[in-house]
């Protein structure tokens, strides 16, 4: 031991004292709850590979937003699974479709909830592609980046005049967060801020979401619109883009395996950052703990810590209404 002796044990005596030195703190307003939106009339489907996660009819979705916010989570992300499916997706800018009654229904109930809708085409399309399909000069079939452009824009503007505080668009399109500002802008909605899934990566952990949205692709991958998980200075380079073309907060998906990721975007922007604990980063825990194999509690509360530590201001997150009591 040197002198004078250093021991850092000392902080780390009595709950009080770790307390008082702990230098990441989580609270339930950090943290945005996502909920998937399904037709018909009293609906409480539970998602098979996400035990605690359902798939809730308009009203049931509204109860699961105020059953949220009594907990002192504030803002819900909406996630629709339509009626019907086409080519382009076209059910995603009825005005009648489940997400903006849903918007509506916890508007209604308690104006204070932020609503954030994400914005995609995965779960209205047949094909399950993130917009519309075409050939390119190859031969090959592949996601059309301009015309899924104006598509965009209607979905958003749907969302927004049915009350939307924020849209999160999540298709990884190019140029679209500059044409849905500027779509919202010329249509007097200047207040709808945009969330820009700025940095989402192509993911093995997306699988559990994809049950619980209907939205897995028909052939092929996302890989030629989702980033490459290889690659972190091309995730700056997004961000950059979105914040010039008009994001309010930026978002790196998925969380867990992108802290680096999530750090650097925290170092190199003033904007707020969010990061998406998704799907499978939440079955991951639950298994392991239905087998007993982890204490899920603390494991959750663990992760979300690690994910603000990382430089997250914003955490959507599965966990949320269940955690948030013990935070
Ligand atoms: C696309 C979208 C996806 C997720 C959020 N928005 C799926 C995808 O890109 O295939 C995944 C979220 C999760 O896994 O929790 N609309």
């Amino acid at each position: 031991m040197t002198f004078p002796e250093t021991r850092p044990r000392r902080l780390r005596r009595t709950e009080a004292i770790r307390a008082m030195v702990r230098e990441t703190r989580l609270s339930p307003s950090n943290l945005i709850y996502p909920l998937f939106v399904v037709p018909g009339g009293d609906v409480r489907n539970e998602v098979g590979s996400m035990p605690g996660v359902f798939q809730l009819s308009v009203e049931r979705a509204a109860d699961e937003a105020m059953a949220a916010s009594d907990v002192g989570v504030r803002s819900v992300i909406l996630f629709g699974i339509p009626e019907s499916k086409d080519a382009v997706g076209s059910s995603s800018w009825d005005d009648g479709g489940v997400i903006p009654r849903a918007i509506r229904a916890i508007k209604r109930r308690r104006p204070e909830i932020v609503v954030i809708t994400d914005v995609c085409f995965c779960e209205y399309t047949d094909h399950g592609h993130c917009g519309v399909l075409g050939e390119r000069r190859d031969g090959t079939r592949d996601v059309l980046n301009d015309p899924t452009l104006a598509n965009l824009v209607k979905q958003a503007l749907c969302h927004a005049r049915a009350g939307a505080d924020m849209v999160a668009p999540s298709d990884m399109m190019d140029g679209r967060v500059g044409a849905i500002r500027r779509g919202l802008d010329e249509a007097g909605f200047a207040d709808t801020a945009v969330l820009a899934y700025a940095a989402k990566y192509a993911s093995a952990f997306y699988g559990p979401f994809r049950d619980a949205a209907d939205s897995a692709p028909s052939f092929g991958d996302r890989r030629s619109y989702q980033m490459d998980p290889a690659n972190a200075r091309e995730a700056l380079r997004e961000v950059a883009l979105d914040i010039e073309e008009g994001a309010d907060i930026v978002m790196v998906k998925p969380a867990l395996a992108y802290l680096d990721v999530v750090r650097a975007v925290r170092d190199r922007f003033d904007v707020p950052v969010a990061a998406y604990n998704v799907s499978g980063e939440y079955a991951m825990l639950k298994a392991a703990g239905k087998l007993g194999w982890i204490d899920e509690r603390r494991a959750a509360l663990e992760v979300l810590t690690a994910i603000r530590r990382a430089g997250a201001d914003l955490i959507l997150t599965y966990h949320a209404k269940e955690i948030a009591p013990f935070l």
